[in-house]
């Protein structure tokens, strides 16, 4: 089993490869720096360039994207393209670049989070990335070819990150890396396709 991380240096995406490890698995980790591969999602030549150089896969993980967090009475169309262009369409574009690098039967996981569900001040950006991805996923789910699978899984904040987030998800009961990086390899093992799993 070949699998591509993508933000395979961050946090989440860190606790996927540790889960995700075994016998016969072979896990190519992918980030704009200190990874196996170098991509930038938010371009699509330097997502292309990295399947090039990654070839065929049996299972694809994104846990990557940038998210803009601030009010939405400041935010500028700049900050929340910035949004737009990592974490919404950088996903997607992993998708519909790396398609043809993904073997039959294989599967896409790409990630999304609880603002587009339980809102939280300064969130607005967030959450509209994380339900244009829920939404896509959904329904690229009944097109995807050669029995290829496409979820998504949406964590609460996670414990490891309670503290760079402060008080922004106050009241919200953190998650442990271990039952998010689960929701991945139901994902990447399991029958499922078009659904998210949501880890709150
Ligand atoms: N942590 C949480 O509590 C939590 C909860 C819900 C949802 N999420 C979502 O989960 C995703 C990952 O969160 P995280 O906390 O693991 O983030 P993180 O610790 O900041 O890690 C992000 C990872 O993605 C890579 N990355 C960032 N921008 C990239 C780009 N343009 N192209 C390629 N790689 C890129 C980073 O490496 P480089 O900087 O080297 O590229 C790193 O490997 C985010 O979309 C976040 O919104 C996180």
């Amino acid at each position: 089993m070949r699998i591509l991380v993508v933000g395979a240096s961050g946090t989440i995406g860190k606790a996927v490869v540790e889960e995700l490890q075994g016998e016969n698995v072979e896990i190519i980790k992918a980030s704009r720096s200190n990874s196996d591969v170098s991509v930038d999602i938010s371009s699509p030549e330097s997502i292309r360039a990295m399947f090039d150089e990654v070839g065929q896969v049996d299972a694809l993980v994104s846990a990557a994207g940038e998210t803009h967090f601030g009010l939405v009475e400041e935010m500028t169309p700049e900050q929340n393209q910035r949004t737009v262009n990592s974490k919404l369409l950088g996903q997607i574009n992993l998708v519909l670049l790396g398609l043809n690098s993904i073997r039959d039967k294989g599967s896409i996981t790409l990630t999304t989070g609880i603002t587009m569900d339980d809102p939280l001040v300064t969130g607005a950006s967030a959450a509209m990335a994380s339900g244009g991805i829920r939404a896509f996923v959904k329904s690229a789910a009944i097109e995807l070819p050669r029995g290829i699978r496409i979820n998504t899984v949406s964590p609460n904040v996670l414990e490891e990150s309670s503290e760079k987030y402060g008080s922004l998800f106050v009241g919200y009961e953190p998650v442990s890396s271990k039952s998010v990086s689960l929701a991945y390899k139901k994902s990447i093992y399991g029958a499922q396709t078009g659904q998210c799993y949501y880890v709150y």
